[in-house]
C-alpha cells in the first residue's frame, strides 16, 4: 500500500470511493474544489488503485479533517489508523497546532479510530447534520504545544 498527494486525475476515483463509504457524498465539483484547495492524501493498492484518502484543510495553525475513508473491501486492515497517523504526523512536522472534525455522532468505527489516534471529544453540536437530525461530536488532536 503506498501513500501519496491526490491529484486532479483522481477525481473519478474519488467520487466512486466517496459513494461507496460516504451516507452524503460530495458531488464531483466539491471534489474539484477540494483537489486544488486541499492537502490531500490517497492510499493505493500494489495496482495503483485508490482503495483510501483524508482531505484536510489548513489556516493558520490549526486544521480540519474533512473527509477520511477506506474501500469497504479494505477496512479493519489498519489503513484508516495509517492515513490519520501519517496526516498528524504531516500536520505536526509543518508545525499545526491542533487538527480538528466533526463527525456523526452514529459513526461509532469513526469515533473508536479518533480516539486510538489521541482524539479528545471537546464539544457536541447539536442537529448539525441532516437538517437537525443528527449531531455532530467536535474532536481534537493536540499536535504541537499546548491547544486552545
Ligand atoms: C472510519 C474508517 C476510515 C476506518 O478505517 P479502517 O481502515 O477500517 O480503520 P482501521 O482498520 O485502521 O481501524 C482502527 C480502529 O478503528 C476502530 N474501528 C474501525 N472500524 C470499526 C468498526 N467498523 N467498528 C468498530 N470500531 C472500528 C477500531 O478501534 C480499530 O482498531 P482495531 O481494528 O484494532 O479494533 C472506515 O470505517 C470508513 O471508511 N468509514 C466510512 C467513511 C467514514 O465514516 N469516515 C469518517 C467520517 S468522514
Amino acid at each position: 500500500m503506498t501513500l501519496r498527494p491526490l491529484v486532479a486525475g483522481d477525481l473519478d476515483a474519488l467520487v466512486a470511493l466517496d459513494a461507496a463509504t460516504n451516507p452524503h457524498p460530495w458531488s464531483a465539483g466539491l471534489w474539484r474544489d477540494a483537489l486544488n484547495r486541499d492537502l490531500g492524501t490517497g492510499l493505493t493498492d500494489p495496482n495503483g488503485m485508490l482503495i483510501g484518502f483524508t482531505v484536510a484543510s489548513r489556516v493558520l495553525d490549526e486544521a480540519e479533517l474533512q473527509l477520511i475513508a477506506v474501500s469497504p473491501e479494505h477496512q479493519r486492515r489498519g489503513l484508516g489508523r495509517h492515513l490519520l497517523d501519517t496526516l498528524l504526523a504531516t500536520l505536526r512536522h509543518d508545525g499545526a497546532v491542533r487538527l480538528f472534525l466533526e463527525v456523526r455522532v452514529g459513526n461509532t468505527a469513526a469515533q473508536a479510530l479518533y480516539a486510538q489516534c489521541g482524539g479528545e471529544i471537546v464539544g457536541r453540536r447539536k442537529g448539525y447534520y441532516d437538517h437537525g437530525r443528527e449531531d455532530a461530536l467536535l474532536y481534537t488532536f493536540t499536535l504541537n504545544g499546548e491547544a486552545q
